[in-house]
């Protein structure tokens, strides 16, 4: 199985929303001969769209799971503005936690992204941590590692894949993680490199993931 996860950050209004949905649905349907058996196509949509997105991926019945961007490290309760895990395990089967960008501009430290993993945890959210490096604490439950050099991210500049490659073979190994996916100026033309490499199981693309048309050309250029 490999992993496609569309971040689609805190981008699109609600009739983006709708049109990206609109051209994706054409492009599948019109390409029906395209086998996705062995991927699992995630889209990480802002909290406000989830409902939106989950309605038209099941309206057009698309093959496309769920994920949210974030959640609270609290449970049900007291905690004006946060969106916590079992209101998400409504619309989502997927969370991502720990994005740069998350640590970065709100500070999010590895005690609150525990907090985070543990609340995912009991929602049965499947989770996606990201990581800058292979040193960074992976917490021992979570499902999907992201490797995303904090430079490769938005630049247009990726790592390469024998280098993003021995990242992921050192995260499995030191800290026996499953799988494993790189993230950082993923692109239709450089997929493919990434996912032919052994220890790396998928990609998380952002800047890619926001046209549907391009979306669409990484899942048909995985074999490329
Ligand atoms: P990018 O973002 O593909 O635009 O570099 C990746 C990410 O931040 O997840």
């Amino acid at each position: 199985m490999k992993y496609i996860i569309g971040n689609w950050k805190s981008n699109k209004n609600q009739n983006e929303v709708s049109s990206w949905f609109d051209q994706f649905n054409n492009l599948y349907s019109q390409n029906k001969n395209i086998d996705l058996n062995n991927l699992e196509i995630v889209l990480l949509a802002p909290f406000i769209y989830l409902p939106q997105v989950k309605s038209l991926v099941s309206q057009y019945n698309l093959p496309l799971k769920i994920g949210a961007q974030n959640l609270s490290p609290f449970q049900m309760g007291a905690y004006t503005g946060e969106v916590n895990s079992f209101q998400l395990a409504d619309f989502c089967d997927y969370v991502l936690i720990g994005h740069s960008e998350r640590r970065k501009y709100f500070h999010e430290d590895n005690d609150i992204l525990m907090k985070k993993v543990i609340e995912a945890e009991k929602a049965h959210l499947k989770t996606i941590y990201c990581v800058g490096d292979a040193k960074t604490n992976i917490p021992d439950t979570i499902s999907i590692v992201a490797y995303e050099p904090v430079w490769a991210i938005g630049t247009g500049t990726a790592e390469t894949p024998d280098k993003a490659q021995e990242v992921a073979r050192i995260i499995k190994e030191k800290q026996s993680v499953k799988t494993v996916i790189y993230g950082g100026s993923v692109s239709p033309s450089n997929i493919a490199l990434y996912l032919g490499q052994e220890d790396i199981d998928g990609v998380l693309p952002g800047g890619a993931s926001l046209d549907p048309s391009i979306f669409w050309q990484l899942v048909t250029n995985v074999h490329s």
